[in-house]
């Protein structure tokens, strides 16, 4: 198409573009590095000086009406750009929203989260420790010596590079938190260390990792008494039965004495467990008065403190309390499982919110 310096044909010209694109395709052709007004100029300077005058102004008048022109309609298209697309891109409100799969609370979590509650309510706080423990944290220190028959109760997994000489395992209990805490704080202690722990086992009740909780309160005057008061307390807030049967039998723990077990009681009737009462006793904890050698490993003066210590596992109180039948299940991702025995956020039952 001709070009030309007349004001109703480059009105008429830009007014039958319909894109941005075209438009700026015709914006190049006149006013472009080398364009057509561009080429006009260059040419004003074969002309006389009168002529010259006369012609560059008609230039200059045209490129600001040209200018102008062209961004009015640039922002013409514009807006019709953007009117389009609201018109297309319109919301329907009215539609029902789309599923969405929330997270659910693990029964495991969901038990730590309840213990965790309980106990912080009768003052303890809540500390941890690592998987991989030292020999010494893990046995020794608790009067498990080598070779000592307690160990094998408790076969775990050995780690073989050691570390300054010293023999690694998974942790075989959440106990070796209670010396972690003793060598590195002052009595008063009042701890809960809930936590991951490891043994070479696996059926229907046991599975090769699992969770324990273990207790640790250290003063100058705690008793046998203020243990089972505590661990009383604790099951029937847990268990959210007030008139929970127990006993406390004589035990052996090598780094209690005494030591004892508590034990509940239950009932089954075709695979259903009913807790609290019954005429069968489950085994439900470990306790005991913390042994004087273990206070004396973790550098504890036994003749000014004394106190006393449990542990107990996760999965157990979470079978009982929510009715799963198979530890396994806990582990197998599965999520069915999840989804039915799994909880939602807000089932959350902590005052404490956590
Ligand atoms: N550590 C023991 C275990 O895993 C549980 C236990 C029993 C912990 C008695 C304690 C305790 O602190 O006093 O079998």
């Amino acid at each position: 198409m001709s070009l030309s310096l007349d004001k109703n044909d480059i009105t008429a010209r830009i007014n039958k573009i319909s894109s941005i694109e075209e438009l700026e395709k015709l914006r190049i052709e006149y006013i472009g590095k080398k364009g057509f007004l561009s080429n006009e100029m260059q040419s004003l300077s074969l002309l006389s000086i009168e002529e010259k005058k006369i012609k560059g102004q008609e230039l200059n008048l045209f490129k600001s009406f040209f200018e102008q022109t062209i961004n009015n309609k640039k922002s013409d298209l514009e807006i019709s750009a953007l009117n389009e697309k609201l018109e297309n891109e319109q919301i329907d409100a009215t539609l029902p929203p789309r599923d969405f799969n929330t997270g659910k609370i693990h029964p495991i979590s969901q038990t730590i989260y309840k213990i965790i509650d309980i106990f912080s309510s009768m003052g303890f706080s809540v500390e941890s420790g690592p998987d991989i423990e030292t020999d010494f944290n893990n046995f020794t220190a608790l009067n498990i010596p080598s070779h000592h028959p307690a160990r094998e109760m408790q076969d775990t997994f050995y780690i073989e590079d050691k570390i300054n000489n010293e023999d690694k395992v998974l942790r075989t209990h959440t106990s070796p938190v209670q010396v972690r805490t003793m060598l590195e704080t002052k009595p008063p202690i009042r701890i809960i260390v809930p936590g991951r722990t490891y043994r070479s086992d696996s059926d229907a009740t046991h599975t090769p990792m699992f969770h324990q909780v273990e207790g640790l309160l250290i003063d100058n005057s705690s008793s046998m008494a203020h243990l089972k008061g505590c661990l009383i307390d604790f099951l029937k807030e847990f268990f959210e039965i007030n008139d929970l049967q127990y006993r406390f039998r004589p035990s052996y723990f090598p780094f209690t004495e005494p030591s004892a077990e508590m034990d509940i009681a239950f009932t089954k009737n075709n695979d259903v467990w009913k807790v609290g009462a019954g005429d069968q006793w489950l085994e439900i904890l470990g306790c005991g008065m913390v042994h004087p050698k273990v206070l004396e490993n973790c550098k504890i003066d036994s003749k000014t403190f004394q106190g006393f210590a449990f542990g107990m596992g996760i999965e157990r109180l979470s079978m009982l309390k929510y009715g799963i039948t198979d530890a396994r299940s806990f582990f197998e991702s599965d999520f069915r499982w999840l989804n039915h025995y799994g909880f939602d956020p807000l089932d959350l039952t902590t005052s404490s919110g956590i």
